[in-house]
């Protein structure tokens, strides 16, 4: 009868969690008539968001011009994971609009804009399933078992996979193994390479990563970037040197945009951002 109970209340739990979700509002679109979505220059305009009355992005305006690299840097909390939210349109704009080649955000249809972005999320979450599973996971089209051993090598994730007891089948998540935090972003990444969208947005880590799999990811990334439009939320400045656009957020909005060494000269922000990297280096170095 005891055991029974306990089962009872925790089954209560979860259905209710269950049914939150269940419960909630479908995104749904007011919307008569579509635009086509065209591939072009992405366009901030003014742009204000904030979860509740406390404003987080204030003011931003920013152009992405195709098949370029634009890196975001600022502090943590200022809000540049919520900038991808947007782009997403998993919230929309409190002011201001985004554009793509000069048609309003949300007067594109919501799966057609979806389908132009693929994002590397700062946490990579894993779901319940094999590894397989995991990198096919959004894919609507049919994965050949070599395209997906290919892929997995462009994302420097084969080896490490072909090492575990049941390889591709390995089951992940509750009752699965574990895998470390730099193994889950590059399974996100061959995720994004399959999927081969015309956006893409990447949020580094920032849990530290050792030198090595730092690396490895660097690597995967460069990959990844090729042929495509990239925005890149950036935690070292080593891995954004070469961006064509570097744009600096503080909590006021935009500090200031530029390449490396513009930035270097006159934004005091990015300066300190870049010694203060710097310094984590060279600690780094010196580590026993
Ligand atoms: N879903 C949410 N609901 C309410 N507040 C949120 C939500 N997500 C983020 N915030 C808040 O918004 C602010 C900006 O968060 P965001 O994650 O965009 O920062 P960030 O610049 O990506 O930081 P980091 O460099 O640490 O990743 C933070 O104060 C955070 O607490
Ligand atoms: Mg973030």
């Amino acid at each position: 009868m005891s055991r029974f109970i306990t089962s009872v209340q925790s089954t209560k739990g979860a259905t209710e969690r269950i049914f939150d979700i269940l419960n909630k509002k479908e995104e749904k679109e007011k919307l008569a008539s579509f635009e086509n979505p065209s591939f072009g220059i992405l366009d901030f305009k003014n742009v204000s968001f904030g979860y509740d009355e406390k404003t987080i992005l204030k003011n931003i305006s920013f152009q992405v011009i195709p098949n370029t690299v634009t890196a975001i840097v600022g502090p943590s909390g200022v809000g540049k994971t919520t900038l991808f939210y947007l782009l997403e349109r998993f919230y929309t704009p409190t002011h201001g609009e985004i554009f793509l080649n000069g048609k309003p955000q949300l007067n594109i249809e919501l799966e057609k804009w979806r389908s132009m972005f693929s994002y590397v999320s700062q946490d990579c979450p894993i779901l319940v399933g094999t590894i397989k599973e995991n990198i096919l996971y959004g894919i609507q089209r049919k994965v050949s078992e070599e395209e997906l051993i290919k892929i997995s090598k462009l994302a420097s994730c084969h080896d490490f996979i072909t090492e575990l007891p049941n390889g591709y089948d390995t089951k992940l998540g509750e009752r699965g193994i574990n895998i470390s935090g730099g193994q889950k972003q590059r399974i996100a990444i061959a995720r994004a390479l399959l999927r081969n969208a015309p956006f893409l947005l990447l949020d580094e880590a920032t849990a530290n990563l050792d030198t090595k799999s730092e690396i490895i990811i660097k690597e995967a990334m460069d990959k990844l970037i090729y042929g495509k439009t990239t925005i890149v939320i950036a935690h070292r400045i080593s891995t954004i040197q070469n961006a064509d656009q570097i744009i600096v957020l503080d909590k006021n909005g935009i500090s200031g945009i530029g390449t490396h060494e513009q930035l270097l000269e006159k934004n005091e922000l990015y300066h300190d951002l870049a010694n203060q990297n710097h310094k984590a280096e060279i600690n780094e170095c010196v580590k026993p």
